[in-house]
């Protein structure tokens, strides 16, 4: 696993009004410490508290800045 900087194994980039972006190796586990299967080396995960799929993002947020409703 790397730990440099310039190369991280994990990059997470928050989007304004919109998911957290994770890249690269991790484990995705749920609010009760379970694994969440997924097969991809990145995922969204849902900040707005409005996706179907929570914990990933299912674009539900695009709606809501379209509305201006963030809440
Ligand atoms: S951030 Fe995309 S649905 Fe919540």
């Amino acid at each position: 696993m790397t730990t440099n900087a310039e190369d991280p194994a994990t990059v997470i980039r928050a989007y304004p009004d919109g998911p957290i972006l994770v890249r690269g190796d991790f484990e995705l586990l749920d609010e009760d410490g379970r694994p969440v299967p997924h097969d991809r080396r990145t995922i969204a995960l849902c900040r707005c508290g409005r996706s179907a799929i929570a914990p990933l993002c299912d674009g539900t947020h695009t709606l809501l800045n379209r509305r201006g409703d963030s809440s």
